[in-house]
């Protein structure tokens, strides 16, 4: 395998010593960038983006061609899974995803399987010719959807502003729930291995909706299957560990649980304060983020502000590890101008902080 020529997010996942603040951003591949929409317009759709290899790498390489990003990202979706499982994953223009077949009667829920991981062998195709074409570049990223996440898009059958269905499964049927949650959790690990195998360098865990439960039931529900997944994740691939990182958007409150069940970064949406974070899980693991996607919209100067703001937020990183990240993904609207200060004052200004 090739020599990484850029290591630095590997090493600040591991709080290894690293001479700056790396930097990535969730949904960095996307519409925000004029060519992933003319490849998107190619390929016809969304779908016909992440199911073709070609353009997956394709769309992937794109914002590491025109940013210094430290990473590169699978291009791919969370719900690729609840497709394999047969649910019908399309994407209706303007209003998200949406499964034809949602779980919605106890047979199909009784009926729920691990997929053939030959169903999403289009994924771990993307992964390594991704590999290929980066040639040890920076390392690249694989993923998946926490258990309890798929499952609220496979209850709701779309996005959901107050998440009633699964929650009245909570409240009233939790037996069901949990029948889903651990047939996730081993489609999630299962997954993830793959991603690995193929050539995944770190994986996370996109618990995006974690944040929706209540104190005591995110541990039964949601951190409990994340736990599982990574229970039975490779850790180690061609001589290197592959760091685990876990985003729960909302989770800030409960970050010492989540630094506890064996993964090595925690990701934070924006409302979570990184030093405080810091303090209560004192560099057991490291820490992902955070900043507010729409501080992107503040013109250069306050760009640069916010993420001087983050940095120093983190602090002296020590025998700690930051890894700079937005809070959640980039908007669509946001200038690509707007990153490239970005990136150029995380490069620039951390340097202070790796004495
Ligand atoms: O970060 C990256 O660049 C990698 C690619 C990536 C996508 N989705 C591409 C995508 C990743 C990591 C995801 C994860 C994902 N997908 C999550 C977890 C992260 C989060 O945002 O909390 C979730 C909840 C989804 C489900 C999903 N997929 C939604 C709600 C939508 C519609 C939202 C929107 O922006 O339209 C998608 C579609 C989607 N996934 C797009 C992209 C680039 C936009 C599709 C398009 O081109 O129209």
């Amino acid at each position: 395998m090739t020599q990484l020529k850029n290591d630095t997010f590997l090493r600040a996942l591991l709080r290894q010593p690293v001479p700056y603040t790396p930097i990535w951003m969730m949904r960095q591949a996307g519409r925000y960038l004029p060519e992933y929409n003319q490849t998107r317009a190619q390929a016809g759709s969304f779908l016909g983006l992440a199911q073709n290899p070609e353009y997956a790498c394709e769309v992937t390489l794109q914002p590491l061609r025109r940013f210094a990003l430290d990473a590169a990202i699978l291009f791919s979706d969370i719900l690729t899974v609840p497709d394999a499982m047969g649910l019908g994953l399309r994407f209706v223009t303007g209003e998200g995803p949406q499964f034809e077949r949602p779980l919605r009667d106890e047979s199909s829920i009784a009926a729920l399987q691990v997929p053939d991981l030959d169903t999403l062998r289009y994924v771990f195709d993307a992964v390594s010719l991704i590999r290929k074409e980066l040639d040890g570049a920076v390392p690249l990223i694989g993923f998946s959807g926490s258990p309890w996440t798929l499952a609220c898009y496979m209850v709701e059958g779309a996005g959901s502003s107050d998440y009633r269905r699964i929650k009245t499964l909570l409240y009233q049927r939790p037996d069901l729930l949990h029948r889903i949650l651990d047939v996730n959790a081993r489609a999630v690990q299962a997954y993830l291995n793959a991603q690995i195998q193929a050539g995944a360098q770190a994986v996370m865990v996109f618990d995006s909706w974690g944040g929706v439960l209540a104190d005591g039931l995110f541990q039964q529900f949601s951190l409990h299957y994340t736990q599982r997944v990574i229970d039975g994740l490779l850790r180690e691939h061609d001589g290197r560990r592959v760091p685990v990182i876990v985003f729960t958007k909302g989770g800030g409150q409960w970050v010492e649980d989540i630094a506890a069940i064996g993964c090595d970064a925690v990701g934070l949406d924006w409302t979570a304060r990184l030093g405080a974070a810091r303090s209560r899980v004192g560099d057991r693991v490291a820490l992902q983020g955070n900043l507010d996607p729409m501080a992107l919209f503040g013109g250069d100067a306050a760009i640069r502000a916010e993420a001087r703001r983050v940095l120093a937020d983190f602090g002296p990183v020590g025998a700690g590890g930051h890894v700079f990240n937005l809070g959640h993904g980039i908007s669509q609207f946001t200038s690509p101008e707007a990153v490239v200060s970005l990136v150029d004052e995380v490069h620039t200004a951390s340097r202070a902080y790796h004495a």
